[in-house]
């Protein structure tokens, strides 16, 4: 039965290697071959990271492909890590920590008006340079239990609260609590938007990862509960 696990193990992590992006060349991290169970302590940055600074910093006129403001694009792992000056295992060293905290609001990102990011998110960051700042990948996409307070509303507060909050949200989309995201599910516009199909893509950084998608989906299947 152990062997028989071990052999079953083996095979699904194999296959999960196939689909591993090949590492970029001059990157200096390494795509991280995916894991089943995911470490608290590690820091993901598919998951964690990567729809942060898509919505945060790679929106429309800032670091997208087209303004690219100052060289630097913050909508793949590639450009991530070569145009913010990412320096493994030395967040002082690493252009991306030092612009999210400096302390004169000339070099600070976001730029004012935007306020600083909160410590708690800044404290990720440098903890996944200190990791070696790889293109770590938690594969534990599970879609069975999807609860709205663990998963979602963190998902939705890190990709879609920086534009959808405030007096004048945009297209008056107010993403804030559950009700906001119940009456997007309703009225079919969530997964409009994450999909692409009929309205704006959203956010408009980049696409959320295929997971957290069919997580969505899942939920919304089940009714889309409040849990
Ligand atoms: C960088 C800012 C930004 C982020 C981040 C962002 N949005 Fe938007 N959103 C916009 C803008 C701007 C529009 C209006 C776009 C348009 O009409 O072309 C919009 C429109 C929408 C609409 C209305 C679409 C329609 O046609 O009625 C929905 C729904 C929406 N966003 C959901 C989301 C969700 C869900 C997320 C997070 C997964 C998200 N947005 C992240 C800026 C953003």
């Amino acid at each position: 039965m152990r062997l028989l696990r071990s052999v079953l193990l083996l095979a699904a992590l194999l296959v999960l290697g196939a689909c591993v992006h090949e590492p970029f060349a001059g990157t200096p991290g390494q795509p991280e071959p995916p894991t089943r169970e995911c470490d608290p302590d590690t820091v993901y940055f598919n998951q964690e990271l990567l729809p942060l600074f898509r919505g945060q910093c790679g929106s429309s006129g800032c670091h997208d492909a087209a303004a690219a403001s100052d060289g630097v694009r913050m909508d793949t792992y590639a450009n991530i890590v070569n145009t913010a000056d990412v320096d493994p295992f030395d967040p002082n060293g690493s252009k991306l920590y030092q612009v999210l905290t400096d302390s004169d609001p000339d070099k600070r990102m976001p730029p004012p008006p935007a306020s600083a990011w909160d410590p708690d998110l800044i404290e990720r960051v440098r903890l996944w340079i200190l990791q070696g700042a790889r293109e770590t990948d938690c594969a534990g996409c599970d879609s069975t239990e999807v609860s709205y307070a663990q998963d979602l509303d963190p998902l939705f507060a890190s990709a879609c609260r920086s534009c959808h909050s405030g007096a004048f949200p945009p297209n008056g989309v107010s993403i804030q609590n559950y009700d906001d995201v119940a009456t997007l599910v309703a009225d079919g516009r969530l997964l409009g938007v994450l999909k692409g199909t009929g309205y704006a893509a959203m956010p408009p950084g980049g696409p959320l990862d295929d997971c957290r998608i069919t997580q969505i989906e899942a939920w919304i299947l089940q009714g889309a509960p409040n849990d």
